[in-house]
């Protein structure tokens, strides 16, 4: 029995993940953990698996967007610390607790209510939380010395609420112009010296995500945050290019042809006839399309790789298929085509498909769905999987 039916899936290199993390470890400074940044599915590569491998290489904690997202992990079987890093209704609070998962806070009234809830609640009742400072993100977070300074007396009043950390978040460290990088962080510096001044021990502090901790490991403190360089990707061309920091991309989307024609007159090829082959060319087939999370702005822009060369997609990508054109007229059946990754000597990454799409490799990446089954490799073998389209039932 095959694990899986379809013939499109996802592979994920946990070998890369570790190597991510190690070059990391080997960049910054030796104090400072890495805390592994699982969120959205682990940017579509499987939060579970890319946990396990983050924390078994060198990781300390993780770190995702949500509350259920964190569940998740716990229900896994995930026992490392696990921060939250987006907002949380306050009446979640019990579940947090009671899955020992951290929490974000930015607001002394949701401080009080939290605690009002879990002083009242049946289950564990101690919850640690890390405080959001927004220093120039204009996202989450306090503003001001006054609005940091209520949230910190209203944890130190509570007899549930620990306060474990203290962190910013930087909105352009990924860019050549530092300035505004050096402002948010000269700003953190002058809150994080009011609450000393006021004679506050600071908890864990952080403030890195990939793109500060590549170009300023000295801004480390205690962890960074590493979301989109743990997958191998950099944050943007510019980091790539300095070369600070060598990073393994770990996933590769993969396809198998499931029809070959060849035109004997001119054949229009997809939804919308845009475009003609001409007679004698080779047309294949994928099975794959915009519902599995392959944009449908790849239509007839697009390459792919069929034996190590690239094939051009052409006409519209379809919901689930896709056509492209063999040039070398040598495709059968069930040949491999691999549409993000690499094959012999060429390669096809997210970058490029960024690039295409008009957006960031983050997006491509986490844009792969539930559809699409990911297989997980360790030394070029495979050690497991899962296909979400059956929901917790294994397929
Ligand atoms: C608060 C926070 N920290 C860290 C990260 C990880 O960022 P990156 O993926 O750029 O490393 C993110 C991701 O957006 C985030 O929102």
């Amino acid at each position: 029995m095959k694990w899986f039916c379809r013939d499109t899936w996802i592979e994920v290199d946990l070998d890369a993940i570790a190597a991510n993390v190690t070059a990391f470890r080997r960049h910054i400074p030796a104090s400072t953990a890495i805390m592994a940044v699982v969120k959205a599915d682990g940017y579509g590569h499987g939060a579970v698996h890319v946990g396990r491998a983050a924390l078994a290489s060198g990781a300390d904690s993780l770190a995702v967007a949500m509350l259920d997202e964190a569940i998740v992990l716990r229900k896994a079987g995930i026992t490392a610390p696990i921060l939250v890093l987006g907002y949380t209704p306050v009446d979640s609070v019990e579940q947090a607790a009671a899955y020992n998962i951290a929490l974000t806070v930015y607001h002394a009234d949701w401080v009080e209510q939290a605690t009002r809830i879990l002083q009242g609640t049946d289950g564990p009742n101690r919850l640690d939380v890390h405080v959001k400072v927004d220093t120039g993100m204009g996202r989450l977070g306090v503003r001001t010395e006054q609005e940091l300074l209520l949230v910190v007396e209203a944890l130190h009043r509570s007899d549930v609420l620990t306060w474990a950390g203290i962190f910013t978040h930087f909105a352009c460290a990924d860019e050549p112009d530092t300035t505004h990088a050096a402002g948010q962080h000269a700003r953190f510096g002058e809150l994080l010296s009011a609450l000393q001044s006021k004679g506050y021990a600071l908890p864990m502090v952080h403030c890195c995500n990939s793109a500060a901790a590549i170009a300023f490991p000295e801004w480390g403190y205690d962890a960074i945050r590493l979301g989109i360089s743990l997958y191998g990707l950099y944050p943007s061309a510019h980091l790539r290019d300095q070369g600070a920091v060598r990073l393994t991309p770990a996933l590769s989307l993969k396809t198998r042809i499931a029809h070959v024609k060849s035109a004997d007159q001119p054949m229009t090829v997809s939804y919308g006839a845009t475009y003609v082959a001409a007679p004698g060319e080779q047309i294949a087939t994928l099975p794959i399309g915009y519902a599995d999370g392959f944009s449908r702005l790849l239509s007839n822009r697009g390459t792919a790789l069929h034996k190590g060369r690239r094939v051009p997609i052409v006409g519209r990508v379809c919901m689930d298929q896709v056509m492209v054109r063999i040039e070398a007229k040598d495709a059968e059946v069930g040949d491999e085509v691999v549409l993000y990754g690499r094959q012999g000597a060429e390669q096809i990454t997210l970058d490029e498909v960024a690039e295409q799409l008009g957006t960031i490799n983050y997006e491509v990446a986490c844009m792969l769905n539930y559809r699409v089954p990911r297989v997980y490799l360790r030394e070029g073998r495979i050690v497991d999987y899962c296909h979400q389209i059956g929901g917790s039932v294994k397929l």
